[in-house]
């Protein structure tokens, strides 16, 4: 079964964000970090990545449907988007909340989770290690 990897809004100008959160990685660099991770954990995945939450929505139901397991970065999305949450709500299978940062070292706004209550676990903190941390978890979680 092939894990969907969805990152929300903002993620594809990674380098051009908050040096102090978010180091000097890019997107391509997180993109193939993490498809390497996965190819040496033996692991299958599909990454994506949106600004809309629309369409972030019609993935989580696709995933849904599918009865596919998810790694999830909702982005600022995470913290205010009951839509997505209901979306994720609805996922069948194990859904993992990473966040590159550790948003409850941030401001206060970003300490609300909308998503964690109906995530399996959350990974956060970590930079790209979040998603290599999450990968293991997911297996696990899988057997
Ligand atoms: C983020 C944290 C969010 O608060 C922020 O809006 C993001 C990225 C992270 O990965 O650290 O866009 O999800």
């Amino acid at each position: 079964m092939k894990i969907l990897i969805l990152n929300g809004p903002n993620l594809a100008r990674l380098d051009l964000r908050e040096k102090s959160h978010y180091g000097d990685l890019d997107y391509p660099q997180l993109k193939k970090g993490i498809e390497e991770k996965a190819s040496a954990l033996k692991i299958d995945v599909e990454i994506r990545q949106s600004d809309s939450e629309s369409e972030l929505i019609t993935w989580l139901h696709e995933a849904a449907d599918k009865k596919q397991p998810v790694i999830f970065n909702p982005a600022a999305f995470t913290h205010y988007s009951y839509a997505i949450r209901d979306a994720v709500t609805m996922l069948k299978a194990p859904v993992i909340e990473v966040h590159l940062s550790n948003p409850l070292s941030r401001e206060e706004f970003r300490h609300t989770s909308v998503i964690s209550g109906v995530a399996n676990g959350t990974i956060a903190g970590f930079g790209i290690e979040s998603y290599y941390l999450a990968l293991i978890a997911m297996q696990k979680l899988l057997g």
